[in-house]
Parts: structure tokens; sequence; C-alpha cells
């Protein structure tokens, strides 16, 4: 039995979990321009980009495609109800147990070919670092093809932060429901871009039997329902799905996943409708339901374990498999208590607080499927690793701190404390640890070294001071 909060996957980012939302307001977020090019730029890039329609036949333990389709916010029993995804739930496997990670939509497309949101908390403008790796670094281990179905995207590789409709100006393509273009390890490579798709290539490559391995397909928003309601999203899905449910080429070998961004209400527990469907759904688990815990990173995990695949150090690498894939591979799956989970706010890291470090994926990390981290993330990341794990040098001067310990903190440095009323105050330092107690904020200079292992206080005193020390 887990609980989610404690997930093995202690970084930096998992421990600060238990953020207050006081700790934000001092923060800035990291800031990106954004791209808003005007209608005639876009068609002068319109009619010199250049699409792809690459496959392959790479085959897996249990499919050999995997096609995600997101709507949006909407509770579960909003979506399960509706006329729509209850007719098409008749055709396939509905998990009622799948968790959406935070609010609002943003974090969630990023964290699904990521494996982490990174604290984004909001739909801004953003891309993540080259050095972040996604699901397409693991695909290509095996040349697996794959690309994305934007609706409405303007042409293959807009990188725009919208595309309105032109003649209403109404929301149409939208960046923040476009996972794989907020990372630049896919924007910076010219042929990367050109898998960026819409719905037109959509058709063609069904036509033309060149459908990726994998793909990602966004709705408008319209038809995804941002804009409209369920019975919009609900009923898009069924006249886009049941054609290709009889389409022999579409369903062989194929897993669909039809699910949401996220629900709706933020005070509800956020568990989103999802359902499998495909060609690979045996005849006798259609119009069932498997209640095992999933959440979005179950999107890499499955993926990684159909096609045997390294992972990304992040939360990908811990995640349960989609039970058709797991007991293909023997693969055990955790129980997760959800009782005190509600998945609504996000904590201080890295997107939201421009002092903090990107964390550091976990490079010794064996995923479900019994392998390890990429062989480059390892190479790239293993040091920063390390570093973050606590043999690095603390840097910085803050915050909120109650009481906690740093061990082996082999400094001969300044350390310095003092309390809510900025008076010196319980910082001890003994031979290698240093005491806090009821300490306001404190500062260890940059020659301080050391690991925080234990505290007497509860989860936030434990961030405070992890978010001091390891920036
Ligand atoms: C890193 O991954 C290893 C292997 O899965 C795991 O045992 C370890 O607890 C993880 N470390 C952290 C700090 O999450
Ligand atoms: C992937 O494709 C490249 C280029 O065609 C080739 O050199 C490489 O051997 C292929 N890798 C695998 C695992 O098939
Ligand atoms: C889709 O992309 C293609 C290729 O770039 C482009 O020619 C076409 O105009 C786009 N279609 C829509 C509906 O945006
Ligand atoms: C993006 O959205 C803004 C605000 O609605 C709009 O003014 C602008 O024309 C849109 N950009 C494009 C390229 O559609
Ligand atoms: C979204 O796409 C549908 C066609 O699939 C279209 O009818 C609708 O007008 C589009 N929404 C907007 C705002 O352009
Ligand atoms: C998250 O849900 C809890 C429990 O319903 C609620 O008390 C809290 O206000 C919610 N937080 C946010 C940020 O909406
Ligand atoms: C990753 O890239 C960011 C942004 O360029 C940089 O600040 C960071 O040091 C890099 N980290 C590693 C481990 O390469
Ligand atoms: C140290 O902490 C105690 C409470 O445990 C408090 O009464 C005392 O004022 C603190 N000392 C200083 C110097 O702040
Ligand atoms: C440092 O703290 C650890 C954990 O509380 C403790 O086991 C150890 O004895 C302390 N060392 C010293 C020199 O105080």
């Amino acid at each position: 039995m887990l609980f989610k909060n404690v997930l093995p996957l202690a970084t930096l980012a998992s421990l600060a979990n238990a953020a207050t939302s006081s700790s934000s307001a001092t923060t800035t977020s990291r800031f990106y321009s954004t791209i808003d090019p005007s209608a005639t730029e876009i068609a002068e890039a319109a009619s010199k980009a250049e699409t792809n329609h690459k496959t392959s036949n790479v085959q897996g333990s249990t499919f050999e495609r995997f096609v995600v389709i997101w709507l949006e916010n909407t509770d579960f029993d909003k979506a399960a109800e509706s006329d729509g995804l209850s007719s098409l739930a008749k055709h396939g496997i509905t998990l009622d147990n799948y968790w959406a990670l935070t609010h609002p939509s943003e974090p969630n497309y990023l964290a699904s070919v990521g494996g982490d949101y990174f604290a984004l908390d909001d739909d801004r403008f953003i891309s993540l670092p080259k050095n972040v790796s996604t699901i397409v670094d693991l695909l290509n281990t095996k040349n697996i093809s794959w690309g994305e179905y934007q609706e409405h995207l303007p042409y293959t590789g807009f990188q725009g932060f919208n595309y309105s409709n032109q003649e209403t100006f109404a929301n149409d393509y939208v960046r923040k429901h476009n996972p794989l273009v907020l990372y630049e390890s896919i924007t910076d490579d010219e042929d990367n871009l050109k898998n960026i798709k819409n719905f037109t290539s959509f058709y063609k490559d069904l036509e033309d039997h060149t459908l990726p391995q994998w793909s990602f397909i966004t709705p408008n928003m319209t038809n995804d329902g941002h804009d409209t309601n369920i019975n919009v999203a609900a009923d898009w899905s069924k006249n886009f799905l049941e054609p290709l449910l009889s389409n022999d080429y579409f369903m062989k070998d194929t897993l669909v996943l039809l699910t949401f961004d996220e629900n709706e209400n933020y005070a509800l527990k956020n568990k989103v409708f999802a359902l499998l469907l495909g060609g690979v759904i045996p005849d006798e688990l259609k119009g069932t339901v498997d209640s095992t815990y999933y959440d979005h990173y179950s999107e890499i995990s499955s993926v990684e374990a159909n096609w045997d695949l390294p992972n990304l150090g992040r939360h990908d690498a811990f995640a349960n498999v989609f039970k058709l894939v797991a007991d293909k591979s023997d693969i055990v799956n955790e129980e997760v208590d959800t009782t005190y989970q509600v998945n609504n706010h996000t904590y201080i890291g890295y997107l939201n607080d421009d002092t903090i470090d990107l964390p550091a994926p976990n490079v010794s990390a064996i995923n479900k499927n019994g392998k390890p981290v990429l062989d480059s993330i390892k190479s790239l990341w293993s040091d920063e690793w390390s570093k973050q794990q606590g043999d690095g040098y603390f840097t910085a001067t803050t915050t909120t701190v109650s009481t906690g310990i740093i061990s082996d903190a082999t400094t001969t440095g300044e350390i310095s404390a003092t309390d809510s009323a900025g008076k010196a105050s319980n910082i001890t330092s003994s031979a290698s640890n240093v005491t806090f107690s009821n300490t306001h904020s404190a500062s260890v200079d940059s020659e301080a070294k050391g690991a925080i292992i234990n505290t007497g206080m509860g989860a936030s005193a434990i961030l405070a001071i992890v978010l001091s020390f390891f920036m």
C-alpha cells in the first residue's frame, strides 16, 4: 500500500508536494516570450512547411499502435454519464481510478510526455530546455514512429501560442494542449517538427496507411469540450472514433486511450474518465471496468512496458502500467491509497520559481519492465542528480524554516538564522550537523555542504529547507 504523496521518486519536486500556497506568494515564475505570428507570417510559413508521414512496425507485447486522445475539463461522473462516451464504453475498458495530476490544463499535457509537470501552475507559454527528454527519446531507441495530430494547427510544426478561428477569432488550436511542442528537445530539431501535424494529415495518414505507432490527438477548443460542454466533446468522440473502430487498418493491433486532461470541479478528487479502445481489446473485456490506480504518467509507463523501453527517470518509472499490458509481462502494479489524494494544487518548483533549478531525473530508476534510465539521460544528469541528492553545495538564502537537521554539513562557513521577528535564533552547529528550531529564515553560505535527513516538523518545513539549500 502506497500513499501518493510519498511516492519513491523523492526528487525535490515530490518532496515539495506539501508546499503551502503562502510560500508561492513570494516566487517569480520563469518567463518565456510568446510566439504570436501575424496571419501573413503564418501563411508564409505554411507555404514552406514540410510534413513527415513516417510509419514503422515495431512489435510490442500488447499493441503496435498507441493513440492517445485528450478531451477537456470534465468530472468523472459527468463524462461517464454522457451518451457519447457511455456508448463508446461498450467497445472498451473503462478505467475508473485514473487520475489527472494537477490543475489547470497545461501541466497535465506537459507531464503526459515528459514524466513531470515541473511545478507548472498555469497555462502560459513555456518551453522546457533541450536537456529535458520526453517519450520521443524512448521511442527513438527502437525507431518507433511517432507524431501528433492537433486539430486546426495551421501548418505542420507551428509553434505559436494559439491559432484562432480566422472568422470569429474564437479559440481553436492552442499550444497549451499540445504536449510535445512544449519541449525544446522536440522543437529544436526540424525533422521532429514535421511530425507535429493537424487533422488533415491524420486523414491522409489513415488513408495512406502511414499512421505512426505512437500519436497524441487533440481536438480543437470546441470539440474537446473546453469552450463548449461534455455533450459536444462526447459526441465529437463518438463521431470521430466510431468509423475508426470499424476500420481494419486503424484497428489492427491498436490501443486507443481516450481521456481528459483534468476534472472540472477543483474541490473534487481530480479523477478523470478514461477509456481503452481498439483492436487489442479482447471481446471478453469489452464493456468492463478496470479499477487499477493509474494517472497520466501511466501513459508513458505503459508504452515503456509494451515496447520494453528504458525510462526517463521521472514519474514514468514508477507509474502503474495498464493492466492489459502489465499482464503480458508479469508486471505487478502498486495499490495506491487515495483516501487523502485530491491532486488539485501544485507545489513550488522549477516553472513557478525562477530561482529553483530543473529537478534532475533519478538516474538509477528502474521502470516496471525492469529497464534503466535512457543512457543519454544518465550521462547528462548523473552529476546533477548526485548533487541534488545532497552531495552538493547549498547556496541560497531564505525562507520559512521551522525545525530540521542538515546532516554531514561539512561547513566551516557562516550559518545564520533569524526568527520571525528577525532576531538571531535557534540554530546550532555541531561538528557535522546544523539544527534549526523555530527559526523563520536561515542562510547557509556557499561553502556549506550536506544532506537534509531529518526534521521534527511537518512536510512543509522540510520543503522550505530543501528549497532553500538545494538551489
Ligand atoms: C531512484 O530510483 C531507485 C530505483 O528505482 C529507487 O530505489 C530510489 O528510491 C530512487 N531514489 C529516489 C531518491 O527517489
Ligand atoms: C534506427 O534507424 C537508424 C537510421 O535508419 C539506424 O541506423 C538504426 O540502426 C535503427 N535502430 C534500430 C534499433 O532499429
Ligand atoms: C494542416 O496542415 C497542412 C500542412 O502544413 C496545411 O497545409 C493545412 O492548411 C492545415 N490545415 C488546417 C485545416 O489547418
Ligand atoms: C491568438 O489569440 C488572440 C487572442 O484571442 C488573438 O487576438 C490572435 O489573433 C490569435 N492569434 C492567432 C495567430 O490566431
Ligand atoms: C473546431 O472544429 C470544428 C470541426 O471539427 C469546427 O466546426 C469548429 O468551428 C472549430 N472551432 C472553431 C472555434 O473554429
Ligand atoms: C482542493 O480540494 C480540497 C478538498 O475538497 C479543498 O478544500 C481545496 O480548497 C481544494 N484546493 C484548490 C486549490 O482548489
Ligand atoms: C539543463 O539546461 C538548463 C537550461 O539550459 C541548464 O540551466 C541546466 O544546467 C542544464 N542541466 C544539465 C544537467 O545539463
Ligand atoms: C528558540 O526557540 C524557543 C522555542 O523553542 C523560543 O522560545 C526562543 O525564543 C528561541 N530563541 C531565539 C534566540 O529565537
Ligand atoms: C547528526 O544528526 C544525525 C541525525 O539526527 C545524528 O544521528 C548524528 O548523531 C548527528 N551528529 C552529530 C555530530 O551531532
